[in-house]
């Protein structure tokens, strides 16, 4: 079993109906861990995204980020990092609305920055991404899920 962090940007949030019918292909998907309702800050969204710091998007990710309300979960299954990933599609929603229609960045996201959610990409990106988001769990417990 593999963990992974998802988060659903704050568009989604605000939408009811788009928080719903991801949050029910979360479901379906994955043992759900954890969920919460998180506020990322300016500061944390620098933080989380550091590897962007230079790009020309990343000032606009960042205040996009912490623009309202974001939705984390702790997803569990056999590669829910790749499952995950698969699930949300492509980054530009421009090109996810051709090669993968019914993905949810296609289907719910609305430009390249406001691309509906997020997902780890790598074992070690999510248990920083988790330890960021989810300070006040035991982050050995989350090292050690993966047998
Ligand atoms: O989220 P993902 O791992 O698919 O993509 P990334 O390359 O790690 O980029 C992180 C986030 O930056 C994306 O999810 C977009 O929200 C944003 N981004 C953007 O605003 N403009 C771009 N040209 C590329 C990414
Ligand atoms: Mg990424």
């Amino acid at each position: 079993m593999e963990i992974t962090l998802a988060l659903l940007k704050p568009h989604v949030v605000r939408n009811v109906y788009a928080f719903q019918q991801i949050k029910q292909i979360i479901q379906e998907n994955f043992t759900v861990l954890h969920s919460k309702e998180v506020h990322i800050t300016k500061q944390l969204s620098e933080h989380f995204y550091a590897e962007h710091k230079g790009k020309f998007f990343y000032n606009r990710l960042v205040t996009f980020m912490g623009s309202g309300p974001c939705h984390a979960f702790i997803l569990q299954s056999k590669d829910s990092i790749a499952k995950w990933r698969g699930l949300m599609g492509p980054t530009k929603v421009y090109r996810a609305v051709y090669s993968h229609p019914d993905c949810i960045r296609a289907l719910y996201g609305l430009s390249d920055t406001r691309n509906a959610c997020h997902g780890s990409d790598s074992k070690e990106s999510a248990t920083r991404e988790i330890s960021i988001i989810f300070p006040e769990l035991d982050e050995n417990q989350f090292t050690t899920a993966d047998s």
